[in-house]
């Protein structure tokens, strides 16, 4: 297993840019399984995750041209004219949550999937349950057997839904099965991330009616088939973020561009209060390390709230501020897991339930880590890059779904970080 070795303490300085975002991306090749008309995205992001999903849509029948993309180039044409089968493994879904996205697309265009449940995550239950109720509610014939679910309708009819949480998944699922239903569905208390939005602008574009996407009610008006198009992902607003941190941790000067900073605006008034110097405007976020840092108080919480994908950097940022701060997970029932690690670095973290109690220490030291989740290890290179010392960050695959070639982004800033094959 690959590992990354960080000597910590210098200072970045210089531009990055922000690649595609992954959380865009996966529903919206997804999104392909609704029409018979080839697709091209672009901006997409060389992850592992992205592989999965293409592996996937491949198993479905899906015609996948990654030739672009695998050269770097972003660019995947999918062409689903040719869709087969209908069963999405335990094994897809266990390695990546989101192939569970496949249900409504299946369902809505051809009466019939066969999808494994995820099971648990690292950070943790993660149900499914509103998925699920809200297909039923769409006249949908679910069983699950052997931890599958088989689920069928002969033409899936709009319906009033009401979320009992603002999931993303679910709201996406959902998005996705009543482009193509009988009549109109609402979908109230819906998610609102920006990932919501760029999914709708995508079924949009290939002939659906869905309306108010980014606000709490969207209101989709079924359509008898769906078109084929052409779409560039947004930017990653967590990657964006995530190299912001680093900036305020251990900048010299760095320019984050290609940000759309309205996704972060919680995040920005955060950074701010912590007394992080900011400048945002059309060139990107510039963002100079800062000496004191001083400790705020941190909430996840739905879009547009401060993201949940941003607790552990911040938990890194507030590690060395000044003062005490709380940081309180409402999201993820057991998204702590690098708290261990970064105390292993010498930070200073209390748990209670769902808030961790971090006391700013001076500095932190370089230690053999273990990454747990995607944020979790970035987390710790994060740690890392400002630690004294030399990290040694193990079980990299997580960092490899989400984060774009973090090792020679962060090389090109000045950082001395290198991958260790295993
Ligand atoms: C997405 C993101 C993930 C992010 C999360 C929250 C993708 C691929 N992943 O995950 O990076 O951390 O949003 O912003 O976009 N829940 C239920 N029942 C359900 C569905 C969800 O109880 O049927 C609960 C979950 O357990 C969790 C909360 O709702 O506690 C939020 O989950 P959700 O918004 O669905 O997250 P994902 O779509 O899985």
């Amino acid at each position: 297993m690959d590992k990354i070795i960080i000597h910590g303490g210098r200072r970045l300085e210089g531009e990055v840019a922000v690649s595609g975002s992954k959380n865009a991306a996966l529903p919206i090749l997804i999104s392909s399984l609704l029409t018979s008309e080839p697709c091209v995205y672009q901006g997409i992001p060389q992850l592992v995750d992205i592989n999965t999903a293409l592996k996937l849509l491949a198993g479905f029948g899906v015609v996948v041209d990654k030739e672009s993309w695998v050269k770097g180039g972003g660019d995947i044409i999918l062409r689903p004219d040719r869709v087969r089968n209908f069963e999405a493994s335990y094994d897809l879904v266990r390695t990546m949550r989101a192939s569970f996205l496949v249900l409504g697309p299946l369902l809505a265009r051809f009466g019939y999937a066969h999808v494994s449940t995820p099971g648990g995550c690292a950070i943790g239950t993660r149900p499914v349950n509103l998925h699920l109720k809200g297909l039923a509610e769409m006249g949908a014939t679910i069983e699950q057997v052997h931890g599958y679910v088989e689920a069928k309708a002969k033409k899936l009819r709009g319906a009033q839904i009401y979320l009992d949480l603002p999931s993303v998944g679910a709201t996406e699922n959902l998005m996705m099965a009543a482009s193509l239903a009988e009549g109109t569905t609402v979908i109230e208390n819906a998610a609102k991330e920006p990932e919501i939005e760029d999914l709708a602008a995508v079924l949009n574009q290939m002939g659906a009616r869905v309306e108010g996407a980014g606000g709490d009610l969207i209101r989709v008006e079924g359509v008898s088939s769906l078109g084929g198009l052409t779409h560039r992902v947004i930017p990653d607003r967590i990657e964006a973020a995530s190299f912001v941190i680093a900036g305020a941790l251990i900048g010299g000067d760095v320019l984050v561009t290609g940000v759309r900073p309205a996704h972060l605006d919680a995040f920005f008034i955060k950074l701010k209060e912590a007394g992080i110097e900011l400048s945002i405007d059309a060139n990107g976020v510039r963002v100079k390390g800062n000496n004191t840092i001083k400790s705020v108080d941190v909430t996840t919480l739905p879009y547009p709230g401060f993201p949940t994908d941003m607790q552990a950097q911040m938990m890194v940022l507030m590690s060395v501020a000044d003062g005490v701060s709380v940081i309180t997970e409402t999201i993820f029932e057991n998204r702590f897991m690098h708290a261990q690690e970064l105390d292993r670095m010498g930070a200073d973290i209390r748990l209670e339930g769902n808030r961790a109690v971090v006391r700013g220490v001076k500095e932190l030291s370089g230690a053999p880590v273990m990454a747990t989740d995607l944020r979790a290890s970035v987390s710790l290179v994060l740690a890392g890059l400002v630690a004294n010392g030399t990290t040694e960050v193990s079980r990299v695959y997580h960092l490899d779904r989400g984060y774009e070639h973090i090792e020679k982004k962060f090389s090109k800033l000045g950082a001395a970080i290198e991958r260790v094959k295993g």
